[in-house]
């Protein structure tokens, strides 16, 4: 069976990003094999001189290489994350710089960068609470990942959201919840 790996950065009780995201997950399990990180549950230290001491001395903890050799090798990866400050919260950019590993997930010729990541397909699945699309300026969530794929060799990025959850009502964000979860159950299909 082919590799998933998903990334729950889904940090709040009763998350509405997680609600789309545990359907979509669901579904995509009856055709890969998924490998979950919850950032809720996990502690990645920032990354500050004392790692890249050991870095440079060629230490990085064992569950860490692990974790990364996981994610460059699986054949999808999935990001749920709720938007916050018009980007993603920052336990996940922790996660991705302790993932971003030279000669894991990425690697260089004496001129430039290039990935080892395997997964032709992303999805990045989020809500926002304000009425902000993707894509929009504002939105500084996918163009992050998107240069992060670049960095990593990730193939093409699919994004399902829902927005201006903050201004509606229980009623409207369910139903925003529901045609996300639609939207991304089509797109199971392909994906
Ligand atoms: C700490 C925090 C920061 C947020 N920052 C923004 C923001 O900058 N822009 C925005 O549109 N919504 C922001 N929101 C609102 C969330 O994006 C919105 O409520 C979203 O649906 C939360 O997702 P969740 O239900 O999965 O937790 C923020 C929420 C929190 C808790």
């Amino acid at each position: 069976m082919k590799k998933l790996f998903y990334v729950d950065a889904c940090l709040r009780e009763g998350s509405n990003t997680k609600k789309i995201a545990n359907v979509i997950i669901d579904k995509l399990s009856e055709k890969y094999e998924i490998e979950t990180v919850r950032l809720s549950e996990c502690s990645f230290p920032v990354v500050k001189n004392d790692i890249l001491n050991e870095r440079n001395n060629g230490y990085v903890p064992e569950e860490y290489v692990a974790m990364a050799k996981k994610l460059a090798a699986a054949d999808r990866l999935v990001i749920a994350s709720p938007f916050w400050d018009m980007s993603f919260p920052s336990a996940l950019k922790v996660f991705f710089e302790n993932m971003s590993l030279f000669n894991v997930t990425f690697a260089s010729t004496d001129k430039e960068c290039y990935g080892l990541c395997k997964a032709e397909k992303v999805l990045y699945i989020t809500t926002r609470g304000m009425n902000i699309s993707t894509g929009d300026d504002l939105e500084q969530a996918t163009p992050y990942i998107k240069a992060l794929s670049k960095l990593w060799g990730l193939g093409e990025l699919h994004v399902i959201s829902a927005q201006n959850m903050d201004y509606s009502t229980e009623e409207q964000k369910a139903k925003k919840v529901n045609n996300a979860i639609e939207e991304g159950l089509k797109l199971c299909e392909e994906f």
